[in-house]
């Protein structure tokens, strides 16, 4: 059935298609609306907005359903490893075991960063921000590889896909490495992905880090967790990076500026944060909600609330069993996790909370779990940058390769003076 909707203004009736997805989710199609009307629309954050139309994930919200092309979450978290699901997600099906092997090689052959590359980390303070150097270097990666600026077909595109998964967790162990003064540890062609990035942090030239499979299992978990989430904030900006048809590079390293901020990314840290304040007895849990619920305190429960999920955030909830088997594995009593819990309780009965459906998000536990494996606090965000590539790769990708795809460039109502003279600066 071809729906439509109908537009009354100044006495006249328009008409707009509805699109429907194939999860039965429906949009209005106002790619007319200016041009028939002389209306734009006006929608802060995007709340209503839909950008683009995509294949690669589903999200409902209200339900807590993820799914990265068809496959539920729960089942690649519990079955499938990182570079499985990436592969998953750039290319729009799972592999088969050959182009698994393929590209396995292909990142193996990737992980080392060019010789040179190394003295940029030497132009960084080692106080830097690692997120700084982690989308700096990414930038950087264009100069070095300027044959990836241009894709001109699939093999070249594969092969830059696995140049810049493979070299993005090589970059983030190197400024680790960098900012606590350490040699860096080359890569290890015999370990898979993830256990190449833990030998990269934690090895010594004199002394290999021995990589537990259940810590490797973990981090596969986060890393797959985090691979995309349709259309937030960083691959939004990856997105409009790219439609400018800015290399795939710098367009990446844009998602990892978005991602940076405390309302994305950026709130692994803040959680972590918070739960700390509140066991070195600076905060209690009942204060946290308090103030979170306080308009004028300026304080947010960081790890809570989502813009889409208004139902437990699916990724939490996994991680939540993680955090209590990793934590169970190495043998570790964190007291930040009863907190998380005691706090997760709290919020959960509160009327403020259950009001506006704020549940834990993704944020919430992983920095428990990253924490015990020896992961500092400030490489959370850049643990998610790694996790959410193989998302940006594809959306880049999907972009890319669609025919009608058109450059970012949103309008505005402008609110400011209207035509005025100018004043020569004696007379002001
Ligand atoms: N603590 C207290 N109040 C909250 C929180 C929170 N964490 N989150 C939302 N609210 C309130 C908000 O004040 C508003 O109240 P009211 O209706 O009375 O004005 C209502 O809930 C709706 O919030 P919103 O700000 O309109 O929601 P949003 O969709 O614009 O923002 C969010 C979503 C994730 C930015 C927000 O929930 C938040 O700031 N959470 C804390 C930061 C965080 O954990 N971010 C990670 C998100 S998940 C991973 C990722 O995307 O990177």
């Amino acid at each position: 059935m071809n729906e439509t909707v109908k537009l009354i203004y100044r006495d006249k009736t328009f008409e707009f298609p509805v699109v429907t997805g194939t999860e039965g989710e429906k949009a209005i199609d106002i790619t007319q609306l200016r041009s028939q009307t002389g209306l734009i629309t006006l929608d802060s954050g995007y709340g209503n907005t839909g950008a683009c139309t995509s294949a690669i994930t589903f999200i409902d919200g209200d339900k807590g359903i993820l799914r990265y092309r068809g496959i539920p979450i729960e089942q690649l978290a519990e079955k499938s490893r990182f570079v499985e699901v990436a592969w998953l997600l750039i290319f729009g099906r799972l592999p088969k075991q050959d182009e698994l092997d393929r590209f396995s090689r292909r990142l193996t052959a990737n992980a080392p960063i060019h010789e040179d590359f190394k003295y940029h980390f030497g132009g960084f303070p080692t106080s830097a921000p690692p997120m700084a150097i982690q989308s700096a270097m990414i930038n950087t990666l264009a100069c070095f590889h300027p044959q990836f600026i241009t894709l001109g077909d699939e093999e070249a595109f594969e092969e830059a896909a696995a140049r810049l998964l493979s070299k993005v967790r090589t970059i983030a162990a190197y400024a680790y490495r960098r900012s606590i003064g350490r040699p860096f540890i080359y890569p290890d062609p015999k370990l898979k992905y993830v256990a190449n990035f833990l030998h990269m942090m934690f090895s010594m030239p004199y002394d290999q880090y021995v990589v537990e499979p259940e810590i490797e299992h973990a981090l596969n978990q986060i890393l797959i967790l985090h691979a995309d989430h349709e259309q937030n904030c960083s691959t939004s900006t990856v997105r409009m990076v790219g439609s400018s048809r800015a290399n795939l590079f710098a367009s990446a390293a844009a998602g990892v500026c978005a991602l940076w901020g405390p309302l994305h990314g950026g709130a692994n840290v803040e959680v972590l944060e918070q739960l700390e304040a509140i066991h070195k007895g600076g905060l209690t849990p009942q204060k946290c909600i308090e103030m979170a619920k306080d308009k004028t305190s300026g304080f947010r429960l960081m790890g809570f609330g989502h813009r889409i999920y208004k139902n437990f955030d699916p990724r939490a909830k996994i991680l939540k069993a993680s955090a209590e088997k990793v934590l169970n594995k190495l043998g570790i009593k964190d007291p930040l996790l009863d907190i998380a819990m005691q706090l997760e309780q709290l919020a959960l009965k509160d009327q403020y909370f259950v009001d506006r459906k704020l549940y834990p998000n993704v944020d919430f536990y992983s920095g428990i779990i990253m924490r015990a494996i020896g992961i500092p606090v400030n490489m959370f965000t850049v643990m998610f940058s790694i996790g959410r590539m193989p998302g940006w790769i594809a959306q880049w990708k999907e972009q890319h390769d669609d025919p009608n795809a058109r450059i970012a460039r949103p309008r505005q109502i402008y609110v400011g003076p209207t035509v005025q003279d100018y004043v020569p600066i004696e007379n002001r």
